[in-house]
């Protein structure tokens, strides 16, 4: 998508595979070996991947694993008795409409525009009108990235789905280049951020429904700060501006105390400077650790609304407030979303969140820039005590980065004032979160392609997906290729039921290895992840398909995948230009939600999806993000 996702902002010298990965050491040989490593080394506990109540009442099932017989893709497929469905093709996986498995159904759910609340206003696509700010404000927004259903008492058919809205440009959003007036920019401001909406199936069809709970949250929606860096001089007002908003909300995470985790991915691009290009030349080391510039995204929000002008120093604090991760109450709209700020300060892609020993809260963590880390938090206590008590499982704990050794190892290196390293540099804890990526620089964590979305396997694995980074120019720990245009997938194995400050690795899936085939398994730039409680791995894609094989290509996909086995086979293809992600299922596990991302780029010459024209009118509706529900026909668990 962004192009922005692509800069290179880490200019730490952070290359240990530079210095210690061994030039020798061939994609297979890492990929075999590493595999023997992780299987002997093998933990197993909750997967954050159980419906909500179900999270709940299992917190201590850790080492009900046995080793793992995990080779991936080094052996041949392997018939997999978790897949069992026909593949969208690869020749017909393109196109200005989705194509889905002849063995499932997909329906179509809260289009950009809809309005939260049945009677409100609702935007419909038509290219000549867009919504107002205020309209926009009761409308679910664009960017439909992550989500996730939270059933009333484990329906299957009613409940709360929380969901990000990433960005919309201007073209897009505002149907010009950019913002003339503040009123375009709150239409911009509001198209971003989280719906919270009610939706329940009425006669065979999911559809939001009125709503006691049902809100938007976007950018100027109050928000407050927990945690270390919370009342630090650093977030402080420095106007009359209390905190407000989130933004460029990528993926998500949700708890076992049964709430929403929104993550601020590309925070910085919505800042710029009335000053122009001389800000540049006088960019802090952390402004240009963390991206900002001048024009940013183009967004030209600056130019109305001064908290996002990095040249107003009566908001010099705005920009230390986004890059967190965000917890929502979904049945609570009278809590305002809170900034946990023990999770650290950095393009947050997403968080999985499992419980490791001692019933601690543990959340892995991507940062998606290339060259940028993977990161873990653990909670100091065991989460049910710390809901007793009225206390956040997240607001206190231990943020650590990974670095990856060549050897299938790798090590947790904790971001502490404690560590001398970091005390030289940082006055206390708080500014190490809000600095979080400078700190990680300094204690030589890994630099890696680019890591978006975690999940963790009913194993106790860890699955990272790495999305791609053609300016690698050298392979290294967990990083297999160079250049790496089409992503791979990693797997870690964690010490002490998650908790631990060891871990192993191994790279069961590389994009690139699936293309030669041009059938059922090919794919590029993986993105979105999720594992089930069954061993199944779902893998959402982002980017470049159409680099595939000579100009043959496919739309962004859902692709089910076997890690035991090393299958891959394609459930669901999107829109031409579309991005697919995120990714939400009922108790069940038999109604699954993603979503379609920017179809057609907002271009109804290219696609007017979801109204169904095909070819695309460019005299009809502008092509409009929204959430997918599939079911299976014969009413199986979805990826069956
Ligand atoms: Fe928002 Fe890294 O994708
Ligand atoms: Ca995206
Ligand atoms: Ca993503
Ligand atoms: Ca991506």
């Amino acid at each position: 998508m962004f192009e922005h996702d692509n800069e290179v902002t880490n200019k730490s010298g952070n290359r240990p595979f530079e210095d210690i990965f061994q030039a020798s050491m061939s994609r297979r040989h890492l990929i075999t070996r590493s595999a023997g490593l992780s299987a002997a080394a093998f933990l197993a506990t909750l997967a954050g991947n159980k419906g909500l109540g179900q999270v709940a009442t299992a917190a201590t099932t850790e080492g009900a694993g046995a080793a793992s017989t995990f080779s991936g893709t080094a052996i041949a497929q392997a018939t997999s008795s978790l897949i069992n469905f026909a593949p969208v093709p690869f020749d017909i996986s393109f196109g200005p409409v989705p194509n889905i498995s002849d063995d499932y159904q997909y329906d179509v759910l809260i289009p950009w525009g809809t309005s939260i609340q049945p009677g409100g206003p609702e935007y419909t696509g038509n290219p000549n009108t867009r919504p107002t700010s205020a309209q926009q404000a009761q409308q679910v927004g664009i960017g439909h990235d992550g989500m996730w259903f939270f059933p009333f008492e484990g329906s299957n058919t009613h409940g709360m789905l929380c969901i990000n809205h990433e960005f919309g440009t201007n073209p897009h959003v505002l149907g010009k280049a950019a913002p003339t007036s503040l009123e375009d920019v709150k239409v911009s401001q509001h198209a971003h951020g989280v719906s919270v909406v009610e939706i329940k199936k009425v006669g065979g069809k999911w559809d939001r429904v009125a709503s006691n709970n049902a809100r938007r949250i976007h950018v100027n929606t109050p928000v407050e700060f927990s945690g270390p860096a919370a009342g630090h001089p650093l977030l402080a007002n420095t106007a009359n501006n209390e905190p407000k908003g989130t933004v460029n909300n990528c993926a998500n995470g949700y708890t076992p105390w049964g709430t929403y985790l929104t993550c601020e991915e590309n925070f910085n691009g919505y800042f710029g400077s009335t000053e122009g290009a001389t800000f540049n030349d006088n960019r802090t080391e952390a402004q240009q650790r963390y991206g900002f510039d001048f024009d940013g995204f183009n967004y030209g929000w600056e130019l109305f609304d001064p908290r996002f002008d990095l040249s107003n120093p009566s908001y010099a604090n705005e920009q230390h407030r986004f890059g967190w991760v965000v917890e929502i109450d979904p049945n609570d709209p009278s809590k305002k979303p809170v900034k946990r700020t023990a999770l650290g300060r950095f393009k947050h892609e997403g968080i999985a969140v499992t419980i490791g020993r001692g019933g601690r809260a543990v959340g892995y963590m991507g940062d998606d820039q290339r060259f940028d880390y993977c990161y873990k938090f653990v909670s100091s206590t065991n989460w049910q005590a710390a809901i007793r008590r009225g206390l956040s499982p997240l607001d206190s704990g231990k943020l650590y980065v990974a670095k990856f050794n060549e050897n299938g190892t790798g090590n947790w290196l904790e971001l502490t004032i404690r560590n001398p390293v970091l005390a030289a540099n940082f006055s206390d804890q708080g500014e190490i979160m809000i600095f979080a990526r400078l700190a990680a620089d300094l204690l030589g964590a890994t630099p890696m392609d680019r890591p978006e979305w975690t999940t963790v396997a009913k194993d106790g694995s860890i699955f990272w997906a790495l999305t791609n980074n053609s300016q690698r120019t050298a392979t290294g720990p967990g990083s297999p290729l160079a250049p790496n245009p089409d992503g791979h997938i990693l797997r870690m194995v964690d010490s002490n039921r998650h908790i631990g400050t060891t871990f192993t690795w191994t790279i069961p899936f590389i994009a690139a290895d699936t293309h030669p085939a041009k059938d059922k398994t090919t794919y590029s730039d993986p993105d979105g992840l999720w594992a089930d409680s069954d061993g199944r791995l779902f893998i959402q894609t982002d980017g470049g398909q159409q680099r595939l094989v000579n100009g043959t290509q496919t739309n962004n996909q859902l692709l089910v995948a076997d890690p035991a086995t090393g299958e891959i086979c394609r459930l669901f293809s999107g829109v031409t230009g579309d991005e697919i992600t995120g990714i939400a299922v009922t108790p069940d596990r038999k109604t699954m939600f993603i979503n379609t991302q920017h179809p057609g780029n907002g271009d109804p010459a290219a696609s007017n999806f979801p109204v169904a024209n095909n070819p695309a009118d460019p005299n009809g509706p502008i092509p409009r993000d929204c959430t997918i529900v599939i079911t299976k026909k014969d009413g199986g668990i979805i990826g069956s």
